[in-house]
């Protein structure tokens, strides 16, 4: 009966029916595992152990997709090392000294990098039969920005699990498939596709997916040191539990549908050369904030940054695009051209449809 009622559905509703069960079931299958899981957390809490024999009130905390529900199976781990002490080694000192003793103590292969923009300590441990993959696992210190936007998008990610993780978590696997989520040459990291999802299901989705947590009327009044880290405003909605109860979407697509309206607004409709893509307010223009890339500029490199354009969520003057190159959105808008292609085609087999795309 489930055949013969699925054939009676015009072709239109049953190609989206499809399609997003392929889509979970495809995403499904590319979560980590749950020895995965654990074996990750052991492996935090090793080094939050050595680390404490050089910082005793350090604490190691997750962020990034270990941390906000967008892992993939063998993501790398983003470490964040907070000291709760005022009279801290600075981070380059840290670095170094904790790259030694891991070097020491541990199996990991190590690459301490003191002097970078922000000093991180690289690791990353050989496959073996439990860890077939193998770890890759950065260690930076004092990221408290990053603590707070991982939450922001764990929180987004709860209100509508199923349809925000499935989006998020296919179009990490495209982008990584289709080679263009690199920002080291040139295209877009994990980080600043996930803003391009939620930017969507807020501000183009009508009615809207997701409401827009950091606009939210607070419950009750805060104060400013409570909404404050690092100098920027991290405030925003965060009892996703009371949000349940409240707030309802009034849109009911399936995740095939919102999946092909992503690309088609984003190869067609979005424009790139004025705008910015901001969850926090919308669409806004590059030049509101400074971020034309006039070609008459006489400063190359900022010209160069502002390619692609998004907003950090709380760090506002800084654009999350900024490593996509003249090349690389070149390439980036032409793949959202290429899915939406195969998808309007609505081939007649989803299953079909998926593996072109990420072919
Ligand atoms: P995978 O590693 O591909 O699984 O994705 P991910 O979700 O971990 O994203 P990514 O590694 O790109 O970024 C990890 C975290 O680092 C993000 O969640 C942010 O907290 C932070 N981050 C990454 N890039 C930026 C950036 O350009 N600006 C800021 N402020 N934070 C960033
Ligand atoms: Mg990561």
């Amino acid at each position: 009966p489930e055949v013969v009622s699925q054939r009676r559905l015009p072709s239109r509703q049953r190609f989206f029916g499809d399609l997003s069960q392929c889509l979970f079931d495809f995403v499904i299958q590319l979560l980590p595992t749950e020895s995965e899981v654990q074996v990750k957390e052991d492996v935090r809490r090793l080094l939050e152990r050595l680390i404490r024999t050089i910082e005793p009130s350090s604490r190691l905390l997750s962020f990034g997709s270990t941390a906000n529900g967008f892992s993939l199976r063998n993501s790398d781990m983003d470490l964040c090392c907070l000291i709760d002490s005022d009279e801290r080694l600075s981070a380059s000192d840290l670095v170094t000294m904790l790259g030694d003793l891991l070097e020491r103590e541990t199996k990991f292969h190590v690459k301490p990098l003191p002097h970078a923009r922000i000093p991180i300590v690289k690791l990353s441990l050989d496959p073996s039969p439990g860890l077939p993959l193998g770890i890759a696992c950065d260690i930076g210190f004092e990221n408290r920005l990053a603590l707070e936007n991982t939450r922001l998008l764990m929180c987004y990610a709860m209100i509508d699990p199923t349809r925000v993780r499935t989006l998020v978590l296919f179009l990490k696997v495209w982008s990584k498939r289709r080679k263009i989520n690199s920002p080291y040459k040139g295209t877009l990291s994990s980080y600043g596709y996930v803003l391009l999802v939620i930017y969507f299901l807020v501000h183009v989705k009508n009615p809207p997916v997701l409401p827009n947590l950091q606009q939210m009327p607070p419950l009750r009044p805060i104060s400013k040191e409570d909404t404050h880290v690092a100098g920027y405003n991290t405030w925003f909605f965060d009892d996703v539990e009371l949000l349940r109860t409240r707030w309802h979407s009034e849109n009911n697509d399936s995740v095939a549908e919102l999946l092909v309206d992503f690309f088609r607004y984003f190869a067609r409709d979005f424009s790139y050369n004025t705008g910015v893509a901001s969850i926090r307010a919308g669409f806004l223009k590059k030049a509101s904030k400074g971020w034309q890339n006039d070609l008459s500029s006489r400063f190359h490199d900022s010209r160069e940054r502002n390619r692609l354009c998004i907003e950090d969520p709380f760090e506002l003057d800084f654009n999350v695009g900024r490593c996509v190159s003249k090349d690389g959105i070149y390439t980036i808008r032409g793949e959202f051209m290429r899915a939406s292609r195969i998808l309007a085609n609505r081939p007649e087999r989803a299953v079909i449809a998926l593996a072109e795309l990420c072919a």
